[in-house]
């Protein structure tokens, strides 16, 4: 493939923007600067610097970040800066969007991908992808909570019960949630139907990927193969 054209397929701007990007010097490979736009690369395992930032050329980009409190999952944030803030403009060129949203004060684990046939995977009600949620309580959890949460409580709006897949104390206020679902404000609305409230919540899996304890808060990076596995169980 030639050089420009794989720049332009990893996000650096349209084929006379990647072509001026060689042209200036700001492109190398193997450590040496290439002034070649048309130069025929291989582009499996690629690895190139631009304005001394390392890329690896990937064919779909597929990402896990460490959401902080305070941002919107969204494109126009209303009241605070948006998760897109925190993604390199490449990623965001090449029209990266997050899996399903997270509210504004939930932190933890949120995916990002450029592949639809993924996003729909990890969103779809249907598939029944299990999200493991940290939650901390206003007030004291107690068996009944944890019974009613595992066999379904109704919320306004919905047709049938919500239960959770796998629900258990792990502190006088707080509980670890597994839901397969991925509906508005869930976990609050479920933890207010048994009288209680969310004071926070924090994402800590989905499937089987756990949210790498040395990942930062605001911190991403890409998925590699072993996590895009992991992620695949359940
Ligand atoms: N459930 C919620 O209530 N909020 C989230 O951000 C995610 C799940």
């Amino acid at each position: 493939m030639e050089l420009e054209r794989l720049l332009r397929s990893q996000g650096f701007g349209s084929r006379p923007d990647c072509r001026a990007l060689v042209r200036q010097g700001l492109v190398s490979i193997g450590g040496e600067v290439c002034e070649d736009p048309y130069l025929d690369v291989a582009p499996d395992g690629f690895e190139f610097v631009v304005d001394g930032v390392s890329w690896r050329y990937r064919e779909k980009a597929y990402l896990v970040l460490h959401k902080p409190a305070g941002y919107e999952c969204s494109h126009q944030p209303r009241h605070h800066p948006s998760i897109y803030d925190l993604l390199p403009r490449p990623l965001l060129t090449r029209d990266v969007q997050s899996v399903g949203r997270l509210d504004e004060d939930t932190t933890g684990l949120l995916l990002f991908s450029d592949d639809g046939q993924f996003i729909h995977t990890y969103t779809s009600p249907k598939k029944h992808v299990p999200k493991v949620y940290v939650v901390t309580t206003k007030h004291p959890v107690d068996e009944q909570q944890i019974a009613a949460l595992l066999a379904g409580v109704q919320l306004h709006d919905e047709p049938a019960p919500v239960a959770a897949m796998a629900c258990k104390q792990t502190a006088e206020c707080a509980l670890e949630l597994t839901v397969t679902e991925g509906k508005y404000h869930l976990v609050k609305r479920m933890i207010a139907a048994v009288s209680n409230r969310v004071e926070a919540l924090h994402r800590n899996a989905v499937g089987g990927l756990v949210l790498p304890s040395d990942l930062l808060v605001g911190q991403w990076r890409y998925l590699e193969a072993d996590q895009m596995a992991a992620l695949a169980t359940r």
